[in-house]
């Protein structure tokens, strides 16, 4: 198959590498603006043919039904090359946050289905992990109860992309480049994981805040305008059943950084750490009167890294085999909650995203 890398930069690369694990010969070509980063990228995959220019690099074969793009650009250049790479009738896995805001995002998706083309987000990275996919099987079976709350939080109090992590990439800082801060780089992986294990039909977001907290590394030589710390009070409903779900996601706080994803249930909880596969899962019940405590079973880890499962998923799916991908109205649907999550912070006013009918109310 043929495999069509948009930005040659750290992201395109573990493309690259994920591509030499799929289960068929991959010829490679590669896309980048940048001569350098290009030349760079042709170094350490010489077997890629390398372009400087988009439309060339598409225009240069006649598609084929399983070809497949990666768009693996900064936010501002996820929609044109997205488009393109659609009307040249292939499919498209495009990294995230799918685009810089929901109108651009739509059109994404509805020129997908214009062109019978599956669009996939890769923000499904850490779905199908087998400890979240343990998670999903206690939940499922009932053991738990009825679900009426979860927690989920994960606070680093100095990650900041673009400042203590990947510092050369300075956009992730620009909302003009990035659509945002924190939500925007890990927002697409909370909501993935909420949405995966939760399964709802319907969110409301009853309150929502962002901030950015300031410290003396601050670079003042580049714009720097996004939030570092989001948070949200959420309703997920399966069905009419409503679960109470706090979420925050920081990159820079002041306060003690912390990790915790709990689901709490009538008749017991369970407590993950979502980020991090190495860390086990906990399932908490009561015997008479008494917590017990026991580590659930997650079987052998995955063979593929967060940085194969983008591509092994939506390849996957292409080739109409089971899979994780989340391709096209499941795209838009998580992007929607970061969109809905902004929104009611910069109002105050509350939003559901109703999923059977895939709008969004206020
Ligand atoms: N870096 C990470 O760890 C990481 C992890 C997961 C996802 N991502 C996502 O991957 C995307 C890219 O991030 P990155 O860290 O690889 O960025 P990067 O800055 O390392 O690379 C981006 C590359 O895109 C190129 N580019 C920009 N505009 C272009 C255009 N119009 N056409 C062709 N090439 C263009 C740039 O020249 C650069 O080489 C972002 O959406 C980011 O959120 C990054």
């Amino acid at each position: 198959m043929r495999l069509y890398i948009i930005g040659a930069g750290v992201i395109g690369r573990t493309h690259a590498e994920a591509a030499y694990k799929l289960s068929e010969p991959v010829q490679l070509r590669v896309a980048d603006t940048n001569g350098d980063t290009l030349a760079s990228f042709c170094e350490q995959f010489p077997e890629a043919v390398g372009f400087t220019n988009v439309q060339e690099m598409l225009n240069s074969e006649a598609a084929q039904k399983d070809d497949i793009v990666i768009i693996s650009t900064p936010p501002l250049a996820h929609f044109d090359p997205t488009i393109e790479a659609l009307e040249s009738e292939r499919h498209v896995l495009c990294e995230k946050p799918l685009a810089m805001n929901e109108s651009q995002a739509r059109e994404m998706i509805q020129i997908a289905d214009k062109h019978t083309r599956l669009i996939g987000c890769c923000s499904v990275r850490f779905k199908g992990m087998p400890h979240m996919e343990a998670v999903k099987k206690v939940l499922r079976s009932g053991c738990l109860g009825d679900i009426y709350h979860v927690t989920f939080v994960n606070n680093w109090e100095r990650s900041r992309s673009g400042i203590e992590y990947q510092p050369s990439s300075r956009w992730f800082l620009d909302s003009t480049k990035s659509g945002g801060g924190v939500l925007m780089d890990w927002g697409p992986y909370d909501f993935t994981t909420l949405n995966d294990i939760l399964n709802p039909n319907k969110i409301v977001f009853n309150a929502a805040w962002s901030a950015k907290p300031h410290t003396e590394i601050d670079p003042l030589d580049s714009p720097f305008d996004v939030e570092t710390h989001v948070g949200a009070s959420m309703i997920y409903f399966n069905g009419s059943h409503p679960i109470h779900v706090h979420y925050e996601r920081a990159s820079c706080t002041h306060g003690e950084g912390y990790v915790k994803a709990e689901i709490e249930g009538t008749l017991g909880s369970l407590r993950w750490t979502p980020f991090d596969s190495k860390q086990p899962v906990f399932r908490r019940y009561d015997k008479q009167g008494q917590i017990i405590e026991e580590q659930v079973e997650t079987g052998p880890r995955s063979q593929y890294t967060i940085f194969d499962n983008p591509l092994h998923h939506f390849y996957r799916k292409v080739k109409g085999l089971e899979s994780h991908a989340n391709v096209n109205d499941y795209a838009l649907q998580n992007f929607q909650c970061l969109q809905s999550l902004y929104s009611v912070a910069a109002t105050g006013q509350k939003q559901s995203i109703d999923f059977s009918s895939k709008g969004v109310t206020i």
